[in-house]
């Protein structure tokens, strides 16, 4: 293949390459994907190719900068006078050039084929609902291209309860020194607690090791998809020094508690909580709620996939916390959906409880 050949080939394939550059660097700034590798990979390829394209084309690129460029205009329209036997090739039959961009564009007619799959959202035969919902949300690289259209606005990241009593609490301070092996060693999940209410500073720590603010522009204790932080937290009040017995919702921004409603609810929790007696025996039950927009608009169908783990990493903070301090929480999934989120006058739809985690003293 000469020189001329070359410089064909890769100008028709930097067409493509720069087009798929364009595309994933769209895809990956609406997703917040860090090190997309096809972002990166296309990258590289692009960069050889204009390189290729570059030494192809080096001796025109020096006579056209040194002012030697031939008149090729006027040179083809003197051939194309010349008589038939130097017609336009495309009389003949295909080009060269057009077999080249054919092949180009085949190429990439194949890749990006091996590159889509697009997910069948249809249930399988015995399929459950779980695993329906995380094949539909397991996007083939035709899904990500979806990503570009939006999927409603963007909420705000915070909720508030204007008009409601608030307590500020006393600021977060780590209990006595225990190593996170140690923590880690020890957690586990206890469901008998001792009979003293929970100190204000016990709750302060816990609240903040869940979903306290700990870094600039509002990054928090707990990592979270896009920093969208898509997680509420409530606290169920029935024995804390100094807090009257009632659901708050705690506002991370002033780490402070907004009262919700008023009142002793260890028996509702009981009864949302399928009978689990301890719900009502624990000084103080927290309930993880997530309102799923704050994941959507971005993420789409893995919104509620990320909804779950962050809940989780979330309950395992609260853990951790809780034994640094003498503490012990207990993870409960088995809950009346409908009931807890009444509890929390939560509609279940837009947002909705996932987790409840009691703590109390050793
Ligand atoms: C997602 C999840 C849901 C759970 N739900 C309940 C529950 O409803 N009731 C309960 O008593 N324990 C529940 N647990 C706690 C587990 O029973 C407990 O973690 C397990 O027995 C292992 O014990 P360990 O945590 O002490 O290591 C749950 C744990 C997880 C992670």
């Amino acid at each position: 293949m000469g020189r001329r050949e070359i410089g064909l080939v890769s100008s028709t394939l930097l067409l493509p390459a720069t087009a798929f550059l364009a595309v994933t660097a769209l895809i990956s700034d609406a997703l917040d994907l860090n090190e997309f590798v096809f972002h990166k990979y296309t990258g590289y390829a692009a960069t050889l190719l204009v390189l290729v394209h570059v030494c192809a084309h080096w001796p025109s690129l020096v006579a056209f900068w040194t002012g030697r460029t031939r008149h090729r205009a006027g040179t083809e329209t003197a051939t194309s006078q010349a008589g038939p036997e130097t017609a336009p090739s495309w009389r003949h039959g295909v080009s060269r050039r057009a077999v080249l961009a054919a092949a180009g564009f085949g190429a990439t007619g194949f890749a990006a084929g091996w590159l889509v799959r697009p997910s069948d959202v249809g249930r399988l035969p015995g399929e459950d609902f779980g695993a329906l919902y995380h094949r539909a949300s397991s996007p083939g690289f035709a899904d990500a291209l979806g990503a570009l259209v939006g999927w409603g606005v963007q909420p705000a990241r915070t909720k508030d309860y204007p008009g409601a009593a608030r307590i500020v609490l006393p600021p977060v301070a780590a209990p006595p020194e225990l190593s996170v092996a140690g923590a880690i060693e020890r957690r586990r999940s206890l469901r008998d607690y001792a009979d003293r209410p929970l100190a204000t500073a016990e709750l302060s720590w816990l609240l903040g090791a869940a979903t306290g603010i700990t870094g600039p522009g509002g990054l928090r204790a707990a990592p979270s998809a896009g920093a969208q932080y898509p997680i509420e937290t409530y606290v169920v009040a029935s024995r804390v020094e100094g807090i009257e017995p009632g659901i708050y919702h705690y506002a991370p921004a002033d780490h402070a508690l907004e009262r919700v409603r008023s009142g002793t609810f260890g028996g509702d929790l009981v009864i949302a909580g399928l009978g689990q007696e301890f719900l009502a025996q624990a000084p103080v039950v927290l309930v993880l709620a997530a309102i799923f927009q704050r994941l959507r608009w971005r993420y789409r169908e893995r919104a509620y996939r990320y909804a779950l783990l962050e809940a989780g990493h979330i309950g395992q903070n609260v853990y951790l916390a809780a034994e640094a301090a003498g503490l012990g929480a207990c993870a409960v999934g088995a809950f009346f959906d409908d009931a807890l989120n009444r509890l929390l006058d939560l509609d279940g739809a837009e947002e909705a409880a996932l987790m409840l985690v009691p703590v109390g003293p050793r």
